[in-house]
């Protein structure tokens, strides 16, 4: 891999949780960490005692201890946290929500389709953009393999499983990009399979959603507009959609608004015209397994319009 990769993208804040999806699954998270900790501790201090213990050895070596520290400690100890665990999350499964955000996202061989379904209807990939303080409801599907959803500051894993409908709540209470990935492994670039969660103020959000709605910018820049006839003409349509042209193809990403995200490939590259470029000449080499060809017979004009078009679809 280049060292342009962003991959490994940050340190994931997995324990720094952003609303009330995230919140008590933090909590229980330490909860685990420190109770197994001390419960490791008396362990070896319990081992040391047995190899090194001296007289203390005899005083562990009988049923008594056996029966209390065997049968007796972890019965309540697992009873005690299955009661906590299931009282601390037991917010997670209720939802009534008035007014929500609905989206659905399909896992895809290894990127996200993402629908926005209500307040506004369109197609988009690999960001899902959420108003701050409204909860945003999206379902999750698969129609190939099974993935998993995962945005640890915002919630809980949930598997995409293909035939199924699962629903995930996102309350981001903080505006932020939130770094989500695919959490099951599936097939080659799994471990490419990134994308954003984006929350942003109500104000900004409904900017957003009319941007995003919209049929994608006309270029006016000479090697934009070359680039956009470049890309009918070798037939990037096929299996991309940009609305407002002909492009209308459904294998791939959305591009209509491809120049706004922050990423390429889902969550691989920093998105720029540089790295448009080199995504159309050689994906396979970038993301190995991914279903798009190699563009590397265009000339270094040809590749400059057609990633000067995608630049400008903002
Ligand atoms: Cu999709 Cu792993």
């Amino acid at each position: 891999m280049s060292g342009a990769t962003l991959f490994p993208p940050e340190l994931v804040p997995v324990l720094d949780p952003a609303g009330p999806q995230a919140d008590p699954i933090a909590k229980l998270s330490w909860v685990l960490f420190i109770g197994s900790g001390i419960i490791f501790g008396i362990v070896l201090l319990a081992l040391a005692v047995a190899l090194f213990g001296g007289k203390w050895r005899r005083r562990i070596a009988n049923d008594k201890f056996i029966i209390a520290g065997g049968i007796i400690l972890p019965v309540v100890t697992l009873t005690a946290l299955l009661v906590y665990g299931l009282t601390v999350t037991a917010g997670l499964v209720s939802s009534e929500d008035r007014d929500p955000v609905l989206i659905h996202v399909n896992g895809e061989q290894w990127w996200w389709r993402v629908h926005y379904r209500k307040p506004v209807a369109f197609t988009s990939a690999n960001e899902v953009v959420i108003p701050v303080g409204r909860p945003a409801l999206v379902d999750l599907t698969s129609d190939n393999v099974i993935h998993s959803f995962w945005v640890p500051q915002l919630a809980g894993k949930l598997d995409m499983i293909p035939g199924k409908v699962n629903r995930l709540r996102l309350l981001a209470e903080r505006a932020g990009v939130y770094y989500g990935a695919c959490a099951e492994y599936c097939g080659g670039p799994h471990a490419f399979m990134q994308f954003r969660v984006i929350a942003l103020e109500p104000t900004d959000y409904a900017r957003w959603l009319r941007g995003h709605a919209a049929p994608a910018q006309v270029p006016t820049d000479p090697l934009a507009i070359r680039g956009a006839a470049l890309f009918q003409t070798i037939g990037c349509g096929g299996c991309h959609q940009v609305r407002g042209t002909e492009a209308r193809g459904l294998v791939g990403p959305d591009l209509t608004h491809v120049a706004s995200r922050l990423h390429l490939g889902a969550g691989l590259l920093p998105n720029n015209r540089g790295t448009l470029g080199g995504w159309i000449a050689n994906p396979q080499q970038l993301k190995p397994h991914v279903k798009m060809p190699a563009y590397s017979g265009l000339s270094a004009i040809e590749l400059r319009a057609l990633a000067t078009y995608m630049d400008g679809l903002e």
